[in-house]
């Protein structure tokens, strides 16, 4: 039989493939609260403008909040014959509710009805995301205020490179989901107009109320081109964009976690909580939270190349490829939710271990620049020559299988004979990290600084 929702002009319904690769119940019906909402702000609206009769407006509003406890009681049947969540709503609320739930569609598409749900949804993820990223920070910043001066090595190249404190390193992550925390921000601002109303493509020639429906579905005010309205998913592409590099971050702590739980490195013990053990090793206590945490980026930037590509050369306006952007959509969004749960989680319970931070931060010759340093300080060196005298140290010391401050004075002062015992000061971890002062450099002074303006930031 013809399609009852739209099969005036049908003399036969759909082969059985065409309603399999037609519809999107099987996903959008998760669109179904925002769905019921647009339609609730639609009606009350079109009573409002005299456009639909108080009884009947009255009789829609009662029958959909039927249709949404059966949905959430999971009473409802989802049929793939009515495509979509749109018209599998309407379908029920007419059985409910009889002529007056025919009625409803009156100036109004599915495609703008699709494009409010959708931008709903993402603005729902918005901000999902922000408060976990808040919950995030938050975890990174009470490691931070734990161990503002703990020292440890940093790294360039994942070589040793300098002492640095433990808090600084917390609040480099602090920092990164800052910004994108302001990146979820910045795209709900933008998505934040209302499309409902644009119609099928043109607008409607009922007297409609825009603004009404922007202003009760919780929007700044109405799109202002219809054509547009119908054919935008740049909110949903900026939310997916916004989610990558949320996710990239997430992936270099989770590497850094994989590092150095790793019993080579030992700067950190997970909790059991977020590790698993191995059916065959049992010593084995493996970071699987964070290895996953690592790879999730993949499924998210995916979705994003995915609807990138699906939107790309599309004509204006509405075209059924758009019906791919949800299911990406999802999933990025839920990938990145349980990310951030995770790695709040994680954060939250590793336990530094502080002395062999402490160690590994004095190995490695780490020391080498303090002590250039202070050769063009105290003896008034070039930088240039300064790094040349103490690269040669270095090797001295390498050859003798030791660390700078073991070399001894002599040894030194053979290289340069300027050199005095005073230049032992410099060679500890502890002078090397107090002595970066300059502002946002790794001093336990300036991290609980920044310690500081964090906590009153995330108060
Ligand atoms: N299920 C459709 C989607 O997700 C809803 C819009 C359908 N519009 C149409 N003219 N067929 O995009």
């Amino acid at each position: 039989a013809a399609n009852a929702m739209w099969g005036g002009r049908f003399a036969s319904g759909p082969d059985a493939i065409m309603t399999a690769i037609n519809a999107s119940i099987g996903f959008d019906q998760r669109l179904y609260a925002q769905d019921i909402a647009g339609s609730r702000a639609h009606a009350t609206m079109l009573a409002a403008q005299g456009i639909l009769s108080d009884n009947d407006a009255k009789a829609i509003g009662e029958g959909l909040l039927t249709v949404l406890s059966e949905i959430e009681g999971g009473k409802f049947t989802f049929s793939a014959a009515l495509e979509d969540i749109h018209l599998n709503v309407e379908s029920r609320l007419t059985e409910i509710i009889g002529d007056a739930g025919k009625r409803l569609h009156t100036g109004r598409s599915r495609n703008d009805q699709v494009a409010v749900d959708f931008r709903l949804w993402v603005r729902d993820q918005c901000d999902a995301a922000i408060a976990g990223l808040t919950a995030l920070m938050q975890a990174f910043l009470a490691q931070a205020e734990a161990g503002v001066d703990w020292v440890m090595p940093g790294f360039t190249h994942l070589q040793t490179a300098q002492p640095v404190t433990w808090g600084h390193h917390m609040l480099a992550y602090v920092e990164m989901f800052a910004r994108d925390r302001s990146r979820f921000e910045d795209a709900r601002r933008r998505m934040n107009e209302c499309p409902l109303g644009a119609a099928a493509l043109a607008g409607t020639s009922f007297p409609i109320d825009r603004f009404a429906t922007a202003r009760a579905l919780g929007f700044d005010r109405p799109t202002a081109n219809s054509l547009d309205s119908v054919s935008d998913r740049d909110f949903a592409l900026e939310f997916l964009a916004a989610s990558s590099i949320c996710a990239m971050h997430l992936s270099r702590f989770a590497e850094e976690l994989v590092i150095w739980s790793s019993a080579q490195f030992r700067f950190v013990r997970l909790s059991d909580k977020w590790t698993t053990g191995s059916s065959i090793m049992p010593q084995k206590k493996n970071p699987d939270a964070a290895e996953l945490l690592r790879a999730k980026l993949g499924r998210i930037l995916g979705a994003t190349v995915a609807l990138f590509t699906i939107m790309k050369g599309l004509a204006l306006t509405y075209s059924k490829d758009m019906q791919e952007d949800k299911e990406q959509t999802f999933d990025a969004a839920d990938t990145l939710m349980l990310g951030l749960a995770a790695m709040t989680g994680m954060v939250s319970d590793m336990t530094a271990n502080r002395d062999t931070l402490r160690a590994a931060a004095a190995s490695g010759f780490s020391t080498a620049t303090d002590l250039a340093d202070w050769l063009v300080r105290r003896l008034g060196l070039p930088f240039r020559d300064a790094h040349h005298v103490t690269g040669t140290l270095v090797a001295m010391a390498e050859k003798a299988g030791i660390d700078l401050p073991d070399l001894m004075l002599e040894q030194m002062q053979s290289v340069h004979a300027g050199i005095t015992a005073e230049v032992f000061e410099v060679l500890g971890v502890d002078n090397s990290v107090n002595s970066r002062m300059s502002y946002g450099g790794t001093s336990p002074v300036r991290v609980a600084e920044q310690v500081a303006r964090w906590k009153a930031a995330l108060a």
